[in-house]
């Protein structure tokens, strides 16, 4: 990992700085993969006071962001990492849970995955943000190897800020990862 804490989010515009691995390897943009789960809070998916089991949302936030790595890295992913993650509202019974899934930085295996869970109310017009998590995802190949993901093509001044962003996030991820000495 000695080169890890170092990499760049690879987008095109820094091409001179990736590795040749990367080149092979077409950038796609964010929508490309944006993915949006939408699910019915069911009885069965919530606790005594008519509230969705936290490790129920956590699940949904997961499938959602996996699916979205899959469709950017054109492949399979692992959960990598999970960043600190908020309830900001409960989901209740009836209520419909929409999970929207985008990759904020690709790096050379990893992506970072912005994960929010909305709760809408079929009798509202307005939503309210449950969870922003961010997640980073591996892309593996069949014997589980570690394998390059293509670079993200970021294409809007929001997007590009998204990016550089995460960059820094994934600076102190991976200073985390280095104290706890899991390297
Ligand atoms: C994630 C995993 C594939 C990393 O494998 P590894 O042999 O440690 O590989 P590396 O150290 O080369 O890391 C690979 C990439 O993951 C990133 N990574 C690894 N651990 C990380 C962490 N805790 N936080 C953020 N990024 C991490 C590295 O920075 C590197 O990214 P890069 O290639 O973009 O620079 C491996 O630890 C694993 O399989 N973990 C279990 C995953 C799992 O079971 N998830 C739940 C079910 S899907």
């Amino acid at each position: 990992m000695s080169s890890a804490t170092t990499a760049r989010p690879r987008t095109l515009s820094a091409p001179a700085r990736e590795s040749s691995e990367a080149m092979d390897l077409a950038a796609k943009t964010v929508d490309a993969s944006k993915t949006v789960m939408t699910q019915l809070v069911f009885p069965e998916h919530a606790n005594a006071l008519g509230k969705a089991f936290g490790g129920q949302v956590m699940a949904w936030t997961d499938m959602a962001g996996g699916v979205c790595s899959m469709r950017h890295s054109g492949g399979l992913t692992v959960t990598a990492a999970v960043d600190e993650l908020t309830f900001e509202v409960p989901l209740r019974i009836g209520d419909i849970a929409v999970i929207e899934a985008r990759v904020n930085a690709a790096f050379r295996s990893s992506m970072e995955v912005e994960v929010e869970v909305w709760a809408e109310r079929p009798e509202l017009t307005t939503r309210s943000r449950c969870i922003l998590a961010r997640l980073t995802f591996v892309g593996i190949d069949a014997e589980g190897r570690t394998r390059a993901v293509p670079p993200l093509l970021p294409q809007t001044d929001e997007e590009r800020a998204r990016a550089r962003d995460a960059e820094a996030r994934r600076a102190d991820r991976l200073a985390r990862r280095a104290r706890q000495g899991t390297t």
